[in-house]
């Protein structure tokens, strides 16, 4: 018995920020920021529209491409959830008009799509349920400070969702063995100090917030992240292809997670792994988080680079710390183009 994928979706906010748009009102260059982090564009969600809104377009493309009407279940990856409580997929799941199957979010930021398939396999293998929508979808520039510009250029707003069924390990599109890991040492290197149980608002009654402004927004570590991301995706990376008897020569596609085109060309160059073979989006949507490999799956179906009988390396690495990867063969799925 495995998870197999059979449907991908994915979408994108309209809303096109380029690096001269930031650039405007932040004290940096479209050369530096695409230079340093591959990045020339990314989208970013305009007023009104939520972490909801993206999970369930991409929901949509996902169970249209399953050609299933009805799951069992449907997870949520996210690290910019909607409000505090509640969670945001059981709306999700309402919105796509799947009544009261369980639903519920993970929170694992960029390394969430992984842990997210290792659950929502879990959810397979357990009996729980036979199919499950699991999505990962970001509105994270709402919680990045605009003026920062360690780390306003890096982030973009998304979504990817795939339809997960029960099946058998040799199928094309069975999950394999994950390699899953975190290091809560490092917890501050990524962190949004403000809104949970150690430091929270008090100026309810109190009028006025004892809450600096500053700690609402992400804070993040840029030098030693780059080097963590590439040593815990190359180990991680090592460990899947070790446990599935691959060599490096066998992948046809290494899909990590978009950080940093540099964070991403260094993982494969660790792994030894030729760069034609390293599958690239950032440059049109930046960090997406949880969304981001996903989206990059769907990219390279689409174009028609990643076939049916890819093997294909998958690898993410984020705020917790958190990082893992697998291992899947691509599947004859119908893919539709993300704009
Ligand atoms: N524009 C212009 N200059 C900038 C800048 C920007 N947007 N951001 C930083 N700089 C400056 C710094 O102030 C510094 O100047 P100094 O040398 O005068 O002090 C210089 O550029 C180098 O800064 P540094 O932070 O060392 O740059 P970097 O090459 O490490 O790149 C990141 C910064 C954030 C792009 C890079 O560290 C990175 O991608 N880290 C990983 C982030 C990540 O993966 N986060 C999510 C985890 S999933």
């Amino acid at each position: 018995m495995a998870a197999v994928i059979e449907g991908i979706g994915a979408w994108l906010p309209p809303r096109i920020v380029t690096n001269d748009d930031l650039c405007t009102t932040l004290d940096s260059t479209h050369e530096w920021i695409e230079t340093r982090t591959g990045i020339s564009e990314r989208r970013m969600v305009s007023e009104g529209m939520s972490t909801r809104d993206l999970a369930v377009e991409a929901g949509v493309r996902a169970l249209k491409s399953a050609g299933a009407a009805t799951v069992d279940a449907v997870v949520l990856a996210t690290t910019s959830f909607d409000r505090l409580c509640p969670a945001v997929a059981p709306e999700v799941a309402h919105l796509l008009g799947l009544g009261t199957v369980p639903a519920f979010d993970l929170t694992s930021a960029c390394s969430g799509f992984l842990y997210g398939l290792a659950t929502s396999g879990g959810l397979i293998a357990s009996g729980v349920a036979d199919r499950v929508l699991f999505i990962g979808a970001e509105a994270f520039t709402t919680l990045v400070n605009p003026e920062d510009r360690g780390t306003a250029p890096i982030f973009g707003d998304g979504a990817g969702a795939v339809v997960l069924r029960r099946g058998d390990a040799d199928e094309p599109g069975a999950l394999g063995v994950f390699d899953l890991g975190s290091d809560g040492a490092r917890a501050d290197l990524l962190a949004i100090p403000a809104g949970g149980s150690r430091q929270r608002s008090a100026s309810a009654g109190l009028g006025h917030d004892t809450v600096p402004v500053e700690d609402w927004y992400l804070r993040m570590e840029g030098r030693p992240l780059f080097q963590q991301a590439v040593e815990r995706m190359a180990e991680s990376s090592r460990g899947v292809l070790d446990r599935t008897g691959w060599s490096v020569a066998d992948v046809d596609w290494f899909v990590g997670h978009q950080a940093n085109v540099r964070i991403v060309n260094a993982v494969a160059d660790e792994l030894e792994l030729a760069r034609d073979r390293v599958a690239v989006n950032i440059g049109r949507v930046g960090n997406t988080l949880a969304a981001s490999v996903p989206l990059l799956l769907n990219d390279i179906a689409h174009t028609g680079a990643l076939r049916p009988g890819h093997r294909v390396l998958l690898s993410a690495f984020g705020a917790g710390l958190s990082w893992g990867s697998t291992v899947l063969t691509w599947p004859d799925i119908p893919v539709e183009a993300v704009r």
